[in-house]
């Protein structure tokens, strides 16, 4: 092997080594995938629930806390006329005001006029951050 081949193919093996590496390293991000941040674990505790707008391009409301097993989160927008439905905690519901339609932690209708269920996400905490998936948009 030529002085310039070995060069050549050192060269080859030191990138393809660290390629997965660097490759891991720029997707950690989006390894994650399909979660995004939403905002902070401070945010969520302060008052319980987080709604974020326009978040890409929809609004998320998570419901729950640091300390909540499970993070319950919705588009809160109705499915009735489009007014943003308001999470009550004693009823453990949402509740649009416009019309009166009451949804489940789930999403699904539990009166109308609304016949459509919410959308709902996975939510989760990570680190002091809350993040939701995405792809379920
Ligand atoms: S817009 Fe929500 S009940 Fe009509």
């Amino acid at each position: 092997m030529k002085r310039r081949e070995f060069i050549n193919w050192v060269g080859l093996a030191g990138i393809s080594s660290s390629l997965p590496i660097a490759i891991a390293a720029c997707t950690s991000e989006t390894a994650s995938g399909d979660w995004q941040t939403v905002g902070t674990v401070a945010d969520l505790d302060q008052n319980g629930e987080l709604l974020v707008k326009n978040w890409p391009n929809v609004n998320v409301l998570v419901v729950g806390t640091s300390q909540s097993e499970n993070l319950i989160a919705v588009d809160p927008t109705c499915t009735h006329a489009g007014c943003t439905v308001t999470w009550q905690a004693e009823a453990k519901n949402f509740n649009c005001r416009c019309h009166g339609s009451e949804f489940g932690v789930d999403g699904s209708v539990q009166r109308g006029p609304a016949t459509e269920p919410l959308k709902t996400y996975t939510a989760k905490i990570e680190n002091d951050s809350v993040l939701v998936q995405s792809n379920k948009i």
